[in-house]
């Protein structure tokens, strides 16, 4: 939630301020920023005050977008005041490219700083820790010897870089993922023949993966006894993702007391499974075990290895195992999945298509006899890939957010030092220059956006034309994932998670669409789902109204 980004830009750091303080302290510099000199670089403001512009910002997405996407149109750099602090709104291939590549004049830094205090619940001491180290994330060859050591010839232990590390060896690596995704679908499948064969059940799209997706996704990247220990984690998860964003920038504890509580009672819960699990932690053989069920993935074992013999407390544990086990792989999945499905559930014929698509990925174990979807198989299905880009296209709505530390040139602007740069998918994901195609707007699902026919010649040695995913817009003009030294780790494993869930349910299932509904009680909604606008700007947007459906298990 915007509104409460005011409290951190006064200190320019971390630290939380009071919200109202926040409020008092824009009128004063509001003055301090309208006496700021001009430069030639189009600016959002125009003939409104500096301080509406950030108050707009806070605010009202829409209308700021508006405003910023004229301004774009003439530059490609936009500049405006966020309070006292100079921000800029970039967009345009080039420009993107260049901020995602500058990692040694940009930094993500600080905003985690913010997550790091807000949301984990830091320590003071661990959040020293990182705040301190200067080295950044990526690999070195010279370290700054640490003065305040008693050996200062001795390299400063690097945290970022150490984060860095643990999350991409576990997360983005191939074999890793793969291993991930088979556990994800080991589980989901199981999970799925809990429904009657044959007789159709009344399913709420969202509220089904919520639940069922969320079950597996967590026992198959944490194991199970998270799970046991604290029964009502998908309730505590679910209740505190609605919250999460408005306390990253510290939104005072007095003005919502709710919010923190939230968090707290998640935090605690995953504070409870660690003290119950790292007793534990040296028994696991970590490199054998593809899965275990007290820590699950490798990818979360080594990451709480990693915090446990880097000295974090348990506290600042249980707050990052939260942030980047629990919460980060569901939070953002989820609701692109539920887009995906809503997508093909309610369109016959690309339900069929895609049905026919995802046959050709399932395999039977010449051992076991079981059947399973070969998930490198699935990854490669031009229109599944392309629902899959749709889905992430109309739905993320991430501001990709940097601090310029260095030098720094975007589209022929030199960027002030310590400025905010942003760059939204809202603006970029829904330009209808770089999407629109054949009469579909950027902003309508058109997965045949992204499929090209060729002649092909099938098995039967007959010619037949078979679509190819060919992506339209460049790389730069698609950044759910984020980009640069800080992108997601977690963007392999997410894809495949994502299609596998599409594909087991649509194979599984007869599914007929019944109508949408309203997400609170399940009642007719007189209109389709739109995109939640308050998750805006903090990544995967869930729909605001569900869809019901009937699934009828066939196997
Ligand atoms: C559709 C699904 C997902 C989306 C849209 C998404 C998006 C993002 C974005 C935008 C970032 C920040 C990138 C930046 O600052 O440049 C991020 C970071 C991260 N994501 Fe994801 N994510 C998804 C799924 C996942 C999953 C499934 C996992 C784990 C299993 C995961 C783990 C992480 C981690 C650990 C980071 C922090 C990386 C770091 O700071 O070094 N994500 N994600
Ligand atoms: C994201 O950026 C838009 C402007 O591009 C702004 O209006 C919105 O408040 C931002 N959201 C968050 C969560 O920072
Ligand atoms: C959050 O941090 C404060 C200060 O370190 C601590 O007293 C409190 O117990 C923590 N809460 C949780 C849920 O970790
Ligand atoms: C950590 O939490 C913050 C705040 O909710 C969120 O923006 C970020 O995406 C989270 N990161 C991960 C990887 O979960
Ligand atoms: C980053 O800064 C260095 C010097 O400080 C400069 O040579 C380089 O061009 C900058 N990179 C970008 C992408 O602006």
């Amino acid at each position: 939630m915007a509104s409460t980004l005011l409290p951190w830009l006064w200190d320019g750091g971390y630290t939380a301020w009071p919200m109202a303080l926040g409020v008092i302290l824009v009128a004063a510099t509001a003055l301090y920023a309208l006496m700021a000199p001009k430069s030639g670089v189009p600016s959002i403001s125009g003939t409104i005050p500096r301080l509406s512009v950030t108050l707009m910002y806070m605010t009202d997405m829409r209308q700021f977008l508006s405003k910023a996407k004229k301004a774009l149109h003439e530059r490609h750099v936009v500049q405006f005041y966020l309070g006292p602090m100079k921000a800029y709104i970039i967009d345009g291939a080039s420009n993107i490219q260049t901020m995602f590549r500058a990692s040694n004049n940009v930094s993500s830094d600080i905003f985690f700083l913010m997550v790091q205090q807000h949301i984990w619940n830091a320590t003071k001491e661990d959040l020293a820790k990182f705040a301190n180290d200067k080295s950044g994330r990526q690999k070195v060859t010279f370290l700054e010897p640490d003065p305040s050591k008693k050996n200062p010839g001795a390299p400063q232990k690097r945290y970022w870089a150490g984060m860095h590390e643990t999350v991409h060896r576990y997360l983005a690596r191939a074999d890793e993922t793969n291993t991930l995704a088979r556990s994800f679908q080991r589980f989901f499948n199981q999970d799925l023949s809990r429904f009657p064969l044959g007789k159709a059940t009344p399913v709420r799209v969202y509220d089904f993966l919520l639940n069922d997706m969320a079950q597996a996704a967590i026992t198959a990247i944490n194991g199970q006894r998270i799970l046991e220990l604290n029964p009502n984690l998908l309730k505590l998860l679910w209740d505190f993702d609605l919250i999460a964003s408005s306390l990253v920038w510290g939104l005072p504890k007095f003005l919502n007391p709710a919010s923190w509580r939230k968090r707290d009672e998640l935090l605690a819960a995953t504070r409870r499974y660690l003290e119950s699990a790292l007793p534990e932690l040296d028994k696991v053989k970590s490199v054998d075990a593809d899965w275990d069920p007290v820590f699950g993935s490798r990818y979360a074992r080594e990451f709480i290895r990693w915090m446990r013999d880097d000295g974090f407390a348990m506290q600042t544990m249980a707050g990052a195992v939260t942030n980047l086990t629990v919460f980060g792989s569901n939070a953002n999945s989820i609701p692109v999945t539920t887009w995906c499905l809503m997508e093909v559930a309610k369109d016959e014929s690309l339900l069929k298509a895609i049905r026919e698509e995802v046959d050709t990925a399932w395999e039977t174990d010449p051992v076991t006899g079981e059947k399973s979807i070969n998930a490198q198989t699935l990854v490669g299905l031009p229109l599944l890939q392309a629902v899959y880009i749709e889905g992430l296209r109309l739905h993320v709505s991430m501001n990709v957010t940097r601090q310029v530390t260095g030098s720094m040139e975007v589209g022929g602007v030199k960027l002030e030092k310590g400025a905010v740069l942003q760059a939204a998918t809202e603006i970029v994901h829904y330009d209808e220059e770089i999407w629109s195609a054949q009469g579909h707007s950027a902003s309508e699902f058109w997965p045949e956006r992204h499929i090209q026919y060729v002649d092909e010649v099938g098995g039967d040695g007959k010619k037949k034309r078979a679509r190819k995913f060919v992506m339209a817009g460049g790389p730069a003009d698609f950044f759910p994932y984020g980009g640069g030294a800080s992108i997601c780790p977690g963007r392999f494993f997410a894809k495949q998670e994502i299609m596998l869930t599409v594909a087991l349910v649509v194979s599984r299932f007869d599914i007929e669409f019944v109508g949408w509904v309203n997400k609170e009680d399940g009642s007719p909604s007189d209109r389709p789902a739109e995109n939640d606008v308050r998750w805006s700007g903090g990544a995967s947007v869930p729909p605001d109204r569900d869809m019901q459906v009937l699934f009828k298990r066939l196997w």
